[in-house]
């Protein structure tokens, strides 16, 4: 279907709905290019129209859309994109448009009605775009209210694909700002100490970061009020500081609550001391519907070493730093404050390329049927979360989506037991065995055992001695490492068991011919099995050291 072919069934509910009768065309996808000041972003990628287009679906693409993200005229129209001139134009023609910032009321009364729209919406804090959207008969999919703790969503999240790339940002704009390497130097002119980092909010801005500068050589430290990021901090390289006060900070759905006063004193004591220490502060720090907490107060900037720098990626949300000012970055008490608001806008490409990906696995659930029609089926978690109007009428908020993973129980607050062993959570929650309980447990084992050694051959008993020693032996090995370090553990396990070439050695000697060459095709297999496992072997070495490499600094 051409530009402006789409007459009928295009509106409202017949748009998302035709009479089973009606001859069914494609529908056309729009990529208008952004009107916000600065935003240099777009809602879809030449590699993703490709992709758009094989789903049965027309796509138009306002001329110089893709411009500030590298993306031509010609790339699109390559991919199988009509360039449309103007913005009315591409409206108008549109039955879905793909968007990255929200709309504003310009571009509304250019949307025809009943159409769809896929972007960022953030409906609690615009009910008045809603209204307008309503009165539009639109079908609104706002990309910021898919419910993100279904893990099949997760190929849509653009929230956690830009904060990524934001994340990364962050520690560019921080490296860019600050006056020194982040890794330590031993040179001829002197020794360079490492630059220290900490990371204030351990969600996906913050791993992003903390993985960002781990990399870059820096010493990262990082604190999250939910606990549970502890590990996630340690497998990027930084280590976890925790307050000192007991309270569990999940607020359900992997995101956080408001901690009492008791532990947002003990909290900022510790800021303060990591800030006269640290060279570097990034504060992801938020809870969403709510302005984002102080964390860092002007005292705090005071006491920082001259030339350090704060980026404050909540700046949006009023910041995390007192002195933060939002779109900008200033030098207060000789330290840098970058408050941009655009982190991902700033690596246009990277954050277009995955949010025309996360929109394009969206299309695909919206359209199972390959055919270029959209439905919208409110019957679906992720679908329904995500639609926040349906034919004009406002389905914000959804209820509770039916799959979700059950948030975890807050854990009553007492003082928790000594942990045993070195783990940081999971295992270690269990609660211990009560003392009769393994005793029985115990009883049984030695009543197994001792049927066994009764009835058995001797030649399984040797066997059997061996395979429990090395049971007994595994389990202490294993238990004891950090789960940070549990991939590498596999990758030598699994070069270790490359011993089973022993076997293939065995088979080659024997049989050797009269010259002393492998004369049948056992040979020729045991000569295969050597090659392969030594594959196996080596590789699985070389693959732990690399691995390990990224722990060590
Ligand atoms: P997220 O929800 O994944 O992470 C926020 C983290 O802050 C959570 O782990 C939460 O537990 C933690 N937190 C909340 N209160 C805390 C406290 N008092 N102390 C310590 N930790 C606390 O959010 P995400 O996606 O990582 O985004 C982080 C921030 O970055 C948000 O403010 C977001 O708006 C902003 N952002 C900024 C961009 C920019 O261009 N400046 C771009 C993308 C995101």
């Amino acid at each position: 279907m051409q530009a402006g072919v789409a007459t009928e069934g295009q509106s409202g509910n017949t748009a998302l709905s035709p009479p089973p009768d009606a001859a069914k065309t494609a529908q056309r996808i729009g990529v208008p290019r952004e009107v916000f000041p600065g935003e240099k972003r777009v809602a879809t990628v030449p590699e993703v129209v490709e992709k758009l287009i094989k789903l049965g679906f027309a796509v138009s693409v306002e001329s110089g859309a893709g411009d500030a993200a590298n993306c031509s005229d010609d790339a699109y129209r390559a991919a199988g994109a009509q360039i449309v001139d103007n913005a009315a134009q591409l409206w108008a023609d549109s039955d879905i448009v793909f968007k990255v910032g929200v709309p504003t009321s310009a571009e509304i009364d250019l949307m025809r009605e009943g159409c769809i729209l896929i972007g960022f919406i953030w409906p609690a804090q615009n009910p008045e775009l809603m209204q307008q959207l309503t009165a539009k008969k639109a079908t609104v999919l706002a990309i910021d209210a898919l419910p993100r703790m279904l893990s099949r969503a997760q190929k849509m999240d653009a929230l956690t694909s830009q904060a990524g790339v934001a994340g990364y940002r962050a520690v560019i704009e921080a490296a860019n700002a600050f006056g020194r390497f982040f890794n330590g130097q031993i040179t001829a002119a002197g020794k360079v100490p490492p630059a220290k980092v900490f990371i204030a909010g351990a969600g996906v801005a913050g791993l992003a970061a903390i993985g960002t500068a781990a990399g870059l050589g820096a010493i990262v430290r990082a604190n999250d009020t939910r606990a549970e990021v502890a590990d996630q901090v340690v497998s990027l390289g930084g280590e976890f500081v925790k307050v000192d006060y007991e309270e569990e900070g999940g607020g359900g759905g992997g995101y956080a609550k408001v901690m009492s006063e008791g532990f947002q004193q003990a909290q900022r004591e510790m800021y303060a001391k990591q800030a006269r220490e640290v060279d570097i502060i990034i504060t992801t720090a938020l809870i969403p519907g709510r302005p984002a907490p102080k964390l860092i107060t002007a005292e705090m900037v005071k006491s920082m070493k001259p030339g350090s720098v704060i980026v404050d990626m909540a700046a949006e949300r009023g910041g995390n730093c007192e002195l933060t000012e939002p779109g900008q970055a200033v030098v207060r008490h000789g330290v840098t404050i970058v408050g941009f608001t655009d982190l991902a806008s700033r690596l246009a490409k990277q954050s277009s390329t995955l949010y025309a990906t996360n929109l394009f696995r969206l299309s695909e659930e919206l359209c199972k049927t390959k055919d270029g029609q959209v439905n919208v089926n409110m019957e679906d978690d992720a679908i329904r979360g995500l639609t926040v109007t349906k034919d004009g009428s406002i389905t914000w908020p959804a209820p509770a989506p039916k799959q979700a993973a059950a948030p975890a129980v807050a854990k009553p607050v007492a003082a928790p037991a000594a942990k045993k062993g070195g783990h940081g959570h999971g295992g270690g929650d269990s609660e211990p065995m009560a003392g009769s309980k393994l005793a029985s447990v115990f009883g049984v084992a030695a009543a197994l055992f001792w049927l066994i050694g009764a009835s058995a051959p001797a030649a399984f008993l040797g066997h059997f001695t061996v395979f429990v020693l090395a049971c007994f032996v595994g389990y202490m090995v294993v238990w004891n490492v950090k789960p940070a370090l549990h991939t590498p553990l596999m990758s030598v396990t699994n070069a270790i068991s490359s011993i089973i070439a022993i076997g293939a050695l065995v088979q080659i000697s024997p049989i050797a011919g009269a010259a002393g060459r492998p004369n049948d095709w056992i040979s020729w297999v045991a000569a295969a099995g050597i090659v392969l496992t030594a594959i196996n072997m080596f590789g699985g070495f070389a693959v732990t050291q690399r691995m390990l490499a990224m722990f060590r600094k």
